[in-house]
């Protein structure tokens, strides 16, 4: 198939067969590698990107699904790293191997756009299908609620790639 998309803020055209998951054309046609493969049956997380702002497993979904839906990946999230969870990332040093993290920053991201402000409770039902062989949760739990602090400080730092633009407010 033939097709447009829109990812991280740019048009891109594509020519795959209609069948390939969303993620195989992320990583090996597009070179978006930041978006990991794990299981590739929908139960770990590592593969999650945004269609229309909602996190999805890109190893469910196949090309010819995707449609006119905006894609959003890591590698949109900010032009620069400035994301708020991206520097809560960092400043508490959550990755400990890594692979998994852009799967659950991407989930976090969604969260966040929903709920500025997440709970406990709103946090483990939001981030409850993303793993971490390496047991990085509680890591992970304290930086969603310091990025929730940071953005609620400077609200325009919540985003500066257009397609994060849109998605997190
Ligand atoms: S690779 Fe997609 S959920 Fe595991
Ligand atoms: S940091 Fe290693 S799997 Fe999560």
């Amino acid at each position: 198939m033939k097709s447009t998309w829109t990812i991280n803020g740019q048009r891109k055209a594509i020519d795959v067969p209609d069948d390939m998951p969303l993620l195989w054309v992320l990583r090996d046609v597009l070179d978006l590698k930041g978006t990991k493969f794990g299981c590739g049956e929908g139960l770990c997380g590592a593969c999650t990107v945004h269609l229309d702002g909602e996190p999805t497993r890109a190893c469910l979904v196949s090309a010819s699904e995707v449609g006119a839906r905006r894609i959003t990946t890591i590698e949109g999230l900010s032009a620069d790293g400035s994301h708020p969870l991206q520097r809560a990332w960092v400043e508490l040093d959550v990755p400990q191997c890594g692979y998994c993290q852009a799967g659950q920053i991407m989930s976090a991201a969604a969260l966040l756009a929903e709920k500025p402000s997440p709970g406990d409770a709103d946090i483990a039902a939001a981030m409850n299908g993303n793993l971490c062989r390496c047991g990085t949760y509680l890591r992970i739990r304290e930086a969603i609620k310091k990025a929730a602090a940071m953005a609620a400080a400077r609200p325009s730092a919540a985003g500066s790639a257009p397609g994060a633009r849109e998605e997190v407010r």
